[in-house]
């Protein structure tokens, strides 16, 4: 689309009200369209969705916590990719978990502390991707159930391992067992959107489904040797005190077969056991090591195998961004790993960008050029507002087999640990890398921050550094950095290669009301305070405000700020990296006090607007447009879901009208419209 909309330097809508209504709501002169909610049927094996724990057959329905989602254009007929075409397209979006008590009449059940076979096969099916074709006709937007391609894809689907971890013992189960192959794909987070047509899942709280058995960690030790367990410990999959027995969510692995030989459900049992090879080709103790990749899916291809792109390190993945794209330079791919304290990375491909590459068919294979072969950093953060980027090298630095802290066996290893060598570098340990936007005309990259309950005012350094306490919260952790912020980087010379950048912080949740000495530091006001940013996302640079740069999208996920206000999508004419200056404030916590110096950029002011309020108990997610800017797709995560079958806290979408209705509340992507047909924001 080369038509370039400029508008005046303002957001030209009124902000939002703060509100605990059950309900989305927009501004006046934008109208909301549920489109595809859980359980909605993707093609005509399966009726329509009854909503009260009946259904089945997830594989063909809508799945649940609708996240992450893109939109491709096709062309006016046929299945070809158009990225010019703003009125008929594949939406793709991921459901990252569940809200099982809505998924079953009454609830989950357990008998004799077994989980019910047909019970766990749904809840795992609800997880996954769609893929749906979409269409804007007379009467508005909605999405075809009888596409060819739609498609979900599951924790069942067959991927193919790619990249340099592929053959690794390190991913020998009995499913693949020599390291090729994965099966399926759960909890994906957010997304990333490719210029060759593809789509990116990224897989974040995967470790929590994996159940291991008592004395577990003695028989990894035995079989595997001690720095497996470290490994594993490394990324949440604990035991429980002494050895003790870890569930997995849901007690999946307690479910017996579906047949004989069927392991869809015991690959979720990463326990050890003895009595098969000690390598993990004969059960699933490595199978968590399939898991926390950025995973390719060619959405026009409804018969390809999705491809796990090793390359870009194993962590909890929030989602992956490319950046800008230009003729001969190398792009890059920015990524948080959202837990406490960890880090954000860059994945910079040994290719240079071809624009032809653009509109190539065989899109997996130039998948294969930019992701399989390259270089993963992780960022350190420096008081000074400067930055690197630490390479991820076996071999390099500390990243050898010498270092007994972390004994890195090779790149794979490497890769597969990249968490451990974070560690060994010494990178920035962050308030909960969300999700990536990289401005398209600047080139500039903006992280979420989206909190951290175990800062404290010791472990404050500039990049993270707020610890105090939130009078108001009423949800959630109120101490250490319970609101969050949005940090943003600037590559030297501008370039995607760069290894060393330029930061500062260019908006701090909060509260309106709390001190702007030290808490309110960007000077939030009614119209734009929020908590705890979480999706993130640049407009198309066709749509383009005034002061030459498309409008920032930021989706919260507030645990501190539910008792005022839902979650919660501002827009935003972004400044640039510098735009402000140096702050100094007084940190205090847990009786502990500390002057600590930030970089801040200008405070937002009416460049920030509250643009939407969403309904009960949800968390605002995915976000893309149309080419034209004209159509914003926007996810409603888990409304209600604090409640169950006789206690509904939420009755979204169908309160939608009216505020009030009935029956269980369901997860939806929902479109926004202007009715005088503009741009969305502008
Ligand atoms: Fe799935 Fe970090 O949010
Ligand atoms: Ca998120
Ligand atoms: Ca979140
Ligand atoms: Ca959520």
């Amino acid at each position: 689309d080369t038509t370039v909309t400029v508008a005046p330097a303002t957001l030209d809508f009124t902000a939002v009200p703060k509100s605990l209504a059950d309900v989305v709501a927009v501004p006046s002169g934008y109208q909301v369209t549920v489109l595809y909610r859980l359980g909605d049927p993707i093609n005509g094996s399966v009726g329509a969705y009854a909503n009260d724990g009946s259904d089945t057959t997830f594989s063909a329905r809508a799945g649940d916590h609708h996240d992450g989602m893109s939109f491709f254009g096709l062309a006016a007929t046929g299945t070809a990719p158009d990225p010019t075409n703003s009125s008929r397209g594949l939406l793709v979006l991921n459901h990252e978990n569940i809200t099982q008590s809505y998924l079953h009449p009454n609830g989950p059940t357990t008998t004799g502390g077994v989980r019910p076979t047909a019970e766990v096969l749904k809840e795992i099916e609800a997880h996954g991707v769609s893929v749906i074709e979409i269409n804007r006709g007379t009467s508005g937007w909605s999405y075809v159930n009888s596409s060819s391609l739609n498609r979900r894809i599951t924790p069942f689907t067959p991927m193919d391992v790619s990249g340099p971890v592929k053959g690794s013992a390190l991913l020998f189960t009995a499913y693949s067992p020599t390291g090729v192959a994965a099966r399926g794909t759960i909890n994906n987070c957010a997304n990333g959107t490719l210029p060759w047509n593809t789509y990116l899942t990224n897989e974040e709280n995967w470790a929590g489904y994996f159940r291991r058995e008592a004395g577990d960690n003695a028989r990894r030790t035995a079989a595997l040797g001690a720095r497996s367990v470290v490994a594993f410990s490394r990324y949440g999959l604990n035991t429980g005190s002494n050895d003790a027995l870890k569930a997995g969510n849901y007690n999946w692995a307690t479910a017996a077969a579906p047949a004989a030989g069927d392991t869809r459900i015991a690959k979720f049992n990463a326990t050890v056991d003895a009595t098969k090879a000690a390598n993990g080709t004969g059960d699933f103790r490595n199978e968590p090591n399939q898991y926390g990749w950025v995973v390719e899916i060619d959405p026009f291809d409804p018969a390809s195998t999705p491809r796990k792109r090793t390359a870009l390190g194993r962590m909890n993945h929030e989602g992956c961004v490319i950046g800008r794209t230009i003729a001969g330079v190398r792009p890059a791919f920015y990524m948080g790993d959202d837990a406490q304290n960890e880090y954000v990375y860059k994945f910079v491909s040994s290719a240079t960008w071809s624009a032809a590459d653009a509109s190539a068919t065989n899109r997996l294979a130039i998948g294969d050029k930019y992701l399989d072969t390259g270089t993963l950093y992780v960022g350190k953060f420096n008081a000074d507002g400067s930055g690197q980027w630490l390479p991820l090298v076996f071999g390099q630095g500390p990243l050898t087999g010498a270092n007994s802290a972390y004994a890195f066996a090779d790149q794979a290893d490497v890769l597969t640990h990249a968490r451990l060598a974070g560690d060994a570098l010494g990178a920035t340990r962050m308030d909960r890398p969300e999700w990536t936007a990289v401005n398209p005309v600047t080139g500039e990259m903006y992280l979420t921050l989206t909190n951290n309950s175990s800062r404290t005012v010791a472990t404050t350094d500039a990049a993270n550094p707020r610890a105090y306490s939130d009078p108001k919260t009423t949800g959630g952790a109120s101490n250490g950095n319970p609101n969050g912020h949005v940090i943003r980087l600037r590559e030297t010379g501008d370039s995607s290669e760069a290894l060393t950048f330029a930061w500062d912080i260019y908006a701090f949740g909060a509260g309106s009301d709390l001190n702007p000495a030290n808490i309110n530091l960007s000077n939030l006001d009614a119209t734009n305070d929020f908590s705890s940013p979480d999706g993130l996302w640049f407009a198309r640079p066709s749509n383009v405000a005034g002061q030459g740069t498309p409008l920032l999208w930021i989706e919260t996920d507030d645990g501190a700020y539910t008792d005022v206000t839902n979650c919660m999508l501002l827009a935003a004419i972004p400044g640039t990296v510098g735009d402000g200056g140096t702050r100094t404030f007084t940190n205090s916590l847990g009786g502990q006090t500390e002057s600590q110096t930030t970089r801040i950029g200008k405070a937002p002011g009416t460049a920030l607007k509250r643009f939407l309020i969403g309904p009960k108990e949800c968390e605002i997610t995915g976000i893309d447009s149309t080419p034209d800017g004209r159509s914003i797709f926007v996810n409603i995560q888990h409304p209600g879901e604090g409640g169950g079958p006789s206690n509904l806290t939420s009755n979204w979408p169908q309160s939608q009208a009216s505020g009030t209705g009935s029956g269980r509340p369901r997860s939806a992507t929902i479109v926004i419209t202007k009715s005088d047909g503009g741009i969305i924001g502008l």
